[in-house]
């Protein structure tokens, strides 16, 4: 493995956050070579990040011999395509939220996966704030007992300028709506604590903007430790929040309400009548913070790639998120709860 190792980044939109993640790690990382099919877009956040090539297409980027990682920063309905070619040209790949649109889709990435030794990566860049990595240390401690409710409020703005980019709000190019593209961060959030779900209970509905995808979502979930919980998510918030609040035994966790923040610092733990909180503190001190956002995410892929591990968010995670919505969308295309898993032969199997 080449170090540090040679990235790609294709799309010059988030793929600035992405570049900047990566340039926090110079160690790690180098950015060699900036694509995107919009060259004027491309060329001054290529001089202001110093990166030495510009590429017009993702072919020219798969024969570049120098670069080991290609990182898919383009619009939802090209990632499938996008990453069958990285692969074969050899190249690990990382790949933006949504990473595909069906599970039928995601399944075949597994599969590609499965018969390589180059790696893929989801983003799921909200999982590695700090808040929401205490949570993951209390539980590893075995200081919160078991999951009873959790409660989830994804309150965002968008408004018409943003469905001016044309890709956005509709069914074949964003392939979902409110659930897909935004909420996913939150929906992975909860995963991430409490593991699989196994039932969900859901209405979308579109009232915010005249966009064919929902941007009103309302869920309950049933998860398989056998909590219960409830997202909220809306598009039309002037006063935007993102929230999670988790109920255990031993003690509740709350995050901040920073929209696109709030998986950060500050949370509050709160403890139980019979005195753990001595114990919670003592472990909350020993708490080591690991790089946050997608620097977080991109550090964690680098020791994974040299230690042969597990990668910090797999198919199998994009799959189980994926696995909410479709089950969201069909529970509320037909007015009835959805038991997991969802495979073949499942009407929201091929297409959400
Ligand atoms: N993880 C997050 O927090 C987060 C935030 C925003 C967007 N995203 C995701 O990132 C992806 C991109 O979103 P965006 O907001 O940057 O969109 P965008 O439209 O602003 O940017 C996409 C860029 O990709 C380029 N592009 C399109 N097709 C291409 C192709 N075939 N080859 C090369 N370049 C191509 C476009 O010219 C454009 O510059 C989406 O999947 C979106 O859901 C994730």
């Amino acid at each position: 493995m080449s170090t540090p190792l040679r990235i790609a980044v294709v799309g010059s939109g988030i793929g600035v956050e992405h570049i900047k993640g990566f340039q926090e790690l110079p160690e790690l990382f180098e950015v060699k070579a900036l694509c995107d099919v919009n060259l004027e877009r491309a060329a001054p956040v290529a001089e202001k990040y110093g990166i030495g090539k510009l590429a017009r297409s993702l072919d020219e980027v798969c024969r570049l011999p120098e670069i080991d990682v290609i990182d898919l920063c383009t619009p939802p309905a090209f990632h499938f395509a996008q990453i069958d070619s990285a692969v074969k040209a050899g190249k690990h790949v990382i790949c933006e939220k949504p990473l595909v649109g069906s599970l039928a889709a995601v399944d075949s990435v597994a599969r590609l996966a499965e018969g390589t030794d180059r790696r893929i990566m989801p983003i799921f860049q909200y999982r590695f704030g700090h808040g929401l990595q205490k949570l993951k240390y209390l539980i590893e401690q075995n200081l919160t007992g078991e999951a009873f409710v959790f409660n989830v409020d994804v309150a965002w703005w968008r408004d018409g300028e943003y469905y001016r980019n044309p890709w956005r709000g509709k069914r074949a190019t964003e392939l979902g709506g409110a659930l897909l593209s935004q909420a996913i961060h939150a929906v992975d959030m909860v995963l991430y604590i409490l593991g699989p779900a196994k039932s969900v209970f859901g209405r979308a509905s579109t009232r915010v903007n005249m966009i064919e995808v929902e941007d009103c979502v309302a869920m309950a979930l049933e998860m398989r430790d056998g909590s219960l919980g409830t997202i909220s998510v809306t598009l039309g918030s002037l006063a935007e929040i993102s929230r999670h609040r988790f109920t255990f035994r031993n003690l509740t966790a709350e995050s901040n309400t920073e929209p696109y923040a709030n998986s950060c610092d500050p949370w509050a733990f709160s403890f139980n009548a019979r005195g753990n909180e001595k114990q919670v503190k003592d472990a909350l001190e020993q708490f080591t913070p690991a790089p946050e956002r997608y620097a977080g995410q991109f550090s964690r892929f680098y020791q994974a790639l040299r230690d042969e591990t597990d990668l910090p968010v797999t198919i199998a995670d994009a799959r189980a998120a994926l696995e909410i919505v479709a089950a969201t969308y069909h529970s509320s295309e037909r007015n009835e709860p959805v038991t997991l898993p969802i495979g073949p032969g499942h009407p929201k199997y091929e297409t959400l």
